[in-house]
């Protein structure tokens, strides 16, 4: 099963198994990752799911939408890493990616 290293926003890392099927998001807030609130549920619509993407995986993950991309922009935390975790669907292609859960807006 895949893996994915999260760091929390106490600087915690933790390595979590993804059930295939599962976005970031999914993964990160089934695994009991409070702090990511992913409000909308997924339909890209809130910012709240807002993690900073280890640049070594950069090439691999889904392009950005425009949305999404308009989303981002109105958080005081966007950084050149910057996703939103609802939108990287998770597969054995990006096991060992690294995320930080951005800080709250
Ligand atoms: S969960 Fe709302 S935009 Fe990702």
């Amino acid at each position: 099963m895949p893996k994915l290293i999260v760091t929390d926003r106490y600087g915690t890392e933790s390595a979590i198994d993804v059930d295939d099927g599962l976005t970031v998001m999914e993964a990160i807030r089934d695994n009991g990752f409070d702090e990511l609130l992913a409000l909308c549920g997924g339909c890209c619509s809130c910012a709240t799911c807002h993690i900073h993407v280890d640049p070594a995986f950069k090439d691999k993950l889904p392009a950005m939408s425009e949305d999404e991309d308009d989303l981002l922009e109105s958080s005081d935390h966007r950084t050149e890493n910057s996703r939103l975790s609802c939108q990287i669907p998770f597969g054995d292609e990006l096991d060992g990616l690294k995320v930080t859960i951005a800080p709250e807006d």
